[in-house]
């Protein structure tokens, strides 16, 4: 679009107006930090009772300063939610899917069953013209995939668009990531395309343009956007289990690799984060991506590609392993044939999120440590500040203790495995009287080593 020039949008409102298809982690943050850029916006579910949360105010997840600006944008009449697909088809400009694509129960390829259900939905009451964005992240090919199912499902047929605009949200910083983000992509195949995504985030540039910021702009085909995404989550999880691989040479060789990741994190062609050592990454995002990447990558022809994308998978399962095993290690008992016998003995397991500042326990590294333990015959006490009511639903017959205070209290063992600020700045002196044995895991190398063996406790970190 020349620049001064103005976008005829098609509900012939000022500024396109926004679905977001899906109210989940993803879709309601979208759904609420674009409103709060000033979109009109629309978000829709089929699970009517998170609708109905939604629209009393209430998120449905916890996602830190996302609950008051919900409140605010409801408020301004900016923002409202439906389970009616036929509102939101004759509501929005843009319609971007925001459902979730899980692994899938019987492959390690992605679940697609949403997003064909929701622009299955949508389709047929797409009567003028209309633009259809994906956000989900999705096997590379499914946005033509997502054109050929509106070709023959929409009224108004090759006048709705398709495009394909990733999103990097990180959870626990969702609202900066969306209002503030480090790039766009666009994954277009005409201009029209391209202008609206443009004037979808003319709100996010006019922000970046206040601070004195600009946010770069890839605009590419649908091909390279999809992959975009998925390739950045590769790159995480392989920087994660390089450094769990290195934590795993420090720990006969008596190096730590903390300073480890530190000293070659001072180099800017590494860089110094998400070299963090620990349990692993978890959550609903690395671990099936890279597993439907490999699953996608097969049915290419190039499996053997990222075949090293199986490797960084099996170095994050064994740290969750390394924690029970190193809990026998140090509570003196016997390996069986089984694995270790944990039977009697008392573990507190501080933290059930995949990571802090989120209630999610999606594939978390710690209740999957929680499950192991249990089945090594450990009594296991769990606590995190979030997470209880989704970890409850998820491994149902573990103990959930109501605070730090009583899930330590007459403990063999703690693990603490994942870093929330609570359990940071515990005192291990405080904690030391409660406890049966002063014995501590730090599963995510949060805690200082000095302070904690200063207050009589025997600490192990991760590759240190
Ligand atoms: C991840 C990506 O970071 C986002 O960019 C992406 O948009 C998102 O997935 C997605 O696909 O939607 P998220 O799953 O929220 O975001 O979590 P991360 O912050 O990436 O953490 C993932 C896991 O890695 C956590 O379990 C965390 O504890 C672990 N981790 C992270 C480490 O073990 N070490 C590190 O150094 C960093």
């Amino acid at each position: 679009m020349t620049p001064g020039a103005t976008l005829a949008v098609p509900s012939g409102a000022a500024r396109p107006r926004l679905t977001f298809l899906g109210t989940g982690y993803l879709g309601a943050t979208y759904a609420v930090c674009f409103a709060e850029l000033g979109y009109e916006v629309l978000g829709y579910d089929v699970d009517a009772p998170k609708i109905a949360k939604l629209t009393g105010g209430e998120v449905p997840f916890h996602e830190p300063g996302l609950d008051e600006m919900l409140r605010k944008n409801l408020a301004a009449g900016r923002l409202k939610f439906t389970t009616s697909i036929e509102e939101a088809a004759a509501f929005g400009d843009i319609h971007f899917i925001c459902v979730g694509t899980p692994q899938r129960a019987d492959s390690m390829a992605a679940d697609l069953s949403h997003v064909e259900d929701v622009v299955v939905r949508l389709a047929p009451h797409l009567h003028r013209k209309a633009l259809i964005a994906g956000k989900s992240t999705v096997p590379v090919g499914t946005a033509e995939w997502v054109e050929q199912l509106v070709r023959r499902h929409a009224p108004a047929g090759s006048h709705v668009e398709v495009a394909w605009s990733p999103e990097f949200l990180q959870e626990g910083h969702a609202v900066e990531d969306v209002l503030r983000p480090n790039r766009v992509i666009f994954g277009v195949r005409s201009e029209w395309a391209n202008d609206m995504l443009f004037a979808a985030h003319k709100g996010v540039f006019d922000l970046a343009t206040t601070e004195d910021r600009e946010v770069p702009v890839v605009i590419t085909n649908f091909a390279t956007a999809e992959l975009v995404k998925v390739a950045a989550n590769a790159f995480l999880a392989t920087k994660i289990s390089f450094i769990n691989a290195m934590a795993e040479i420090c720990e006969p060789a008596g190096a730590d690799v903390t300073q480890l990741a530190r000293a070659i994190g001072y180099d800017a062609r590494i860089g110094n984060r998400f070299l963090r050592a620990g349990v692993g990454f978890g959550g609903g995002c690395l671990p099936k991506d890279i597993r439907a990447f490999q699953a996608r990558a097969q049915e290419l022809g190039v499996g053997e590609a990222l075949r090293f994308l199986h490797e960084v998978d099996l170095i994050n399962q064994r740290r969750r392993q390394w924690v029970v095993q190193l809990a026998a290690e140090l509570l003196g008992r016997p390996f069986g044939p089984a694995g270790p016998d944990l039977s009697g003995v008392k573990v507190a397991v501080l933290g059930a999120t995949f990571k802090p500042n989120s209630d999610d326990v999606r594939d978390s590294p710690a209740l999957s440590v929680v499950r192991k333990l249990s089945r090594s015959g450990a009594e296991v006490s769990v606590y995190d500040p979030e997470g209880m009511e989704n970890a409850r639903r998820e491994v149902p017959d573990a103990t959930y203790a109501r605070s730090v205070v009583e899930a330590v209290t007459g403990a063999d063992l703690v693990c603490v495995l994942t870093e929330w600020e609570e359990f940071r700045t515990a005192d291990p002196v405080v904690l030391a009287d409660l406890v049966a044995g002063k014995v501590v895991i730090d599963g995510r190398n949060c805690l200082d080593p000095v302070l904690w063996r200063r207050a009589g406790w025997e600490y192990r970190g991760m590759g240190r």
